[in-house]
């Protein structure tokens, strides 16, 4: 939580990943860490009530480690995971003023759901969040996702 507004550019979204999360969504969530230092987390779940749904809530990466895979690193291990469990498809979203996530989704092969506006190009679904904000849907549907973007070590 404490370093989420600084790894988010100054946005403060630390109300939308309560303690719940850590509470019942531990085994379909991981960290990354050198020498106990937090370089990257992973926050995701098992939809209860989307048979075949994954859905990832948050994943950040330390600044200064970006661009090395580590976040395609947590996606690919989460992917394992909710395929282990027989999930077919994983979801998220992404603010569309967020650039740096809608290009990291479309390079780990993600699609872009239609919407029903559009924000600098992009679809998006209106009033998604707590205050009326807008998201960009990403969806990846397991079986058509190439086995070794979600598998390499
Ligand atoms: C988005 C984020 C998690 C990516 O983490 P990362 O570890 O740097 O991502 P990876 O190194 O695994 O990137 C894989 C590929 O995604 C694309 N990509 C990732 N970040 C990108 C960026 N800022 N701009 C353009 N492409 C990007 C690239 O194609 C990259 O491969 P390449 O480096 O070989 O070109 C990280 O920038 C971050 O923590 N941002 C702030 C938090 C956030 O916005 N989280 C997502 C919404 S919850």
């Amino acid at each position: 939580m404490a370093v989420m507004p600084a790894w988010w550019d100054g946005r403060d979204l630390r109300s939308m990943l309560p303690k719940i999360f850590f509470e019942h969504f531990r085994h379909t969530s991981l960290i990354a860490e050198h020498e106990d230092r937090l370089l990257g987390f992973l926050v995701g779940f098992f939809c209860p009530d989307h048979d075949g749904e994954a859905y990832i809530h948050f994943v950040g990466v330390d600044p200064g480690w970006r661009r090395g895979g580590l976040a395609g690193d947590l996606y690919r291990r989460f992917i394992a995971l909710a395929r282990a469990d027989g999930r077919s498809v994983v979801r998220a979203v992404t603010a569309p003023v967020n650039m740096g996530s809608v290009a990291f989704h479309t390079a780990l092969g993600f699609s872009i759901l239609p919407g029903d506006a559009e924000v600098d190009g992009l679809p998006v679904t209106t009033d998604h969040g707590p205050q009326g904000d807008h998201v960009v849907r990403f969806e990846l549907r397991l079986g058509e996702a190439p086995r070794d973007a979600e598998e390499r070590p």
